[in-house]
């Protein structure tokens, strides 16, 4: 069977009250048409078409990536209409899905459903909803065969009782859309031509329709406002977090984690409330991650701690390390086994040896440090002149002194020691110390100053 997939994201979206076309607003982080694209792509299609027409620019240079054929709708006349630009492009023998770019959830599953029930008619995927509101109401006829579908603007109270929906997404043989497409009129409430009117001629033409209910409501919800991207997004966060639960991880509040990206997690790991997940996040055995912590396109070793409020970007944790609270790990952080980063410290571009610690205030950057290093609180690698950025290197074994300055190029080789409160611009060779700050001097007898009558 050859299959083609057709998405239709030509819409505007007004209700969304912004200049971002509505299939670019993101859903966990991707645009929701990323995600319709990503499941179009679970089906292995031949070929996959989007209709684009509102922001067709921005879209088409949002999802560039993806391997589609992109197909303009100059004038928005309706989904018939929107479906009709496509078919020249699809093969007589195909069978065609048609899929929304605003309905984010659609499973694949049912979409495999949809795809068998279409062999030789149309078949529709509809749903049972508590208020139909808004949508195409389903007609059926006294053995409970489809007869058609009528928009709510063309309803009759009577149908508008229906509580069994259009979900808008259908499959049908290639060959039978291009003979019904043409002949779809626009005579309706908001002249438009609409796709679910070939079904209608279909069954005109004794060809049944068959019909895939869908499991959930929320499997079809298409976004038209910011509300229901909303209601979308907290559903899809729920849902991953009941399949990391599933799977054994534990979690403070599935109703307080966003993954937005990708997480993969080993056994025995804990995350906290308010925990924010973006890119590809790895989390080894027995990790804990605090409240309110960022991680973004991270890779954690076993055995880690991650102490609440802390921010971590592009960095990969070794095995034991205890890092926060209120860290930022900022892109190119490496730490080795056992390290320990702790509250207000930042590092960039910098690889922390096995052990070492900075616990307190300090500022790592474009450094390579060793095992077994001790960072005062306070300290500060000055990496940049304000023109070139410079390393520092730190062996093994190195002792700095709080509150020191370490300005780069810089080299302190294994086992130097620097005073607290040095300044320091030349290299420490091994074993030696290092101090630069003015001698104390204190001075007997001085007069302390007293306030003046005014
Ligand atoms: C449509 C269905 C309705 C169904 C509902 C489900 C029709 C006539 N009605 O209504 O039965 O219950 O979806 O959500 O099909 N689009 C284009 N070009 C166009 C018009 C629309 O690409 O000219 C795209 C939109 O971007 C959107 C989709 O088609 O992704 C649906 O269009 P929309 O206007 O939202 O249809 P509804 O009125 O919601
Ligand atoms: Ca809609």
């Amino acid at each position: 069977m050859t299959v083609e997939i057709l998405v239709l994201a030509a819409g505007e979206g007004k209700r969304m009250r912004s200049a971002l076309p509505k299939v670019l607003h993101t859903l966990a982080g991707r645009p929701l048409l990323q995600h319709v694209l990503d499941t179009a792509r679970s089906l292995q299609p031949d070929s996959c078409h989007v209709v684009v027409g509102h922001g067709a620019g921005a879209v088409r240079e949002a999802l560039a990536a993806n391997p589609v054929n992109w197909v303009p709708q100059s004038e928005q006349l309706g989904t018939g209409h929107a479906v009709i630009q496509a078919l020249p492009a699809v093969d007589d023998t195909a069978t065609v899905l048609v899929l929304y770019g605003d309905v984010p959830l659609v499973p694949a599953q049912s979409l495999r459903e949809l795809m068998v029930a279409a062999q030789d008619g149309a078949a529709l995927l509809t749903a049972q909803v508590v208020d139909p509101t808004g949508y195409g109401r389903i007609l059926r006829d006294e053995n409970a065969e489809l007869t058609g579908v009528v928009e709510e603007k063309d309803a009759s109270t009577e149908q508008r009782q229906i509580c069994e929906i259009n979900s808008g997404i259908l499959a049908a043989p290639a060959r039978l859309l291009k003979e019904w497409l043409p002949r779809v009129e626009n005579n309706n409430a908001q002249g438009e031509y609409y796709l679910p009117d070939v079904l209608a001629l279909s069954v005109a033409e004794g060809r049944p329709v068959k019909t895939v209910l869908a499991a959930n409501e929320l499997d079809i919800l298409g976004v038209n406002d910011r509300v229901q991207l909303n209601l979308l997004e907290r559903e899809y966060q729920y849902r991953q977090a009941l399949a990391l639960l599933h799977a054994g991880t534990g979690l403070a509040d599935a109703g307080r984690l966003d993954i937005r990206g990708e997480l993969t997690c080993a056994e025995e790991v804990f995350i906290d409330v308010n925990v924010v997940i973006e890119g590809w996040v790895n989390l080894g055995r027995d990790c804990t991650i605090g409240a309110n912590c960022v991680l973004i396109d991270c890779t954690i070793g076993d055995g880690v701690e991650v102490k609440p409020f802390s921010h971590l970007e592009g960095v990969v944790v070794g095995d034991d390390c205890v890092i926060g609270p209120f860290a930022r790990l900022r892109p190119d952080t490496v730490l080795e086994q056992g390290v320990r980063i702790g509250n207000f410290v930042e590092t960039k571009k910098s690889r922390i040896g096995q052990g070492s610690k900075v616990n307190h205030l300090s500022y790592i950057g474009d450094c390579s440090m060793g095992a077994g290093v001790n960072i005062g609180a306070g300290t500060i690698t000055c990496n940049y002149d304000g023109a070139n950025k410079s390393p520092t290197t730190i062996g093994d074994g190195v002792f700095v002194g709080s509150n020191s300055t370490l300005v780069a190029p810089l080299q302190i080789e294994q086992g130097g020691f620097i005073g607290a409160g040095s300044i320091i611009t030349k290299p420490v060779a091994e074993d030696q110390l290092a101090i630069s700050r003015s001698r104390q001097r204190n001075l007997d007898g001085w007069n302390r100053p007293v306030k003046k009558d005014t």
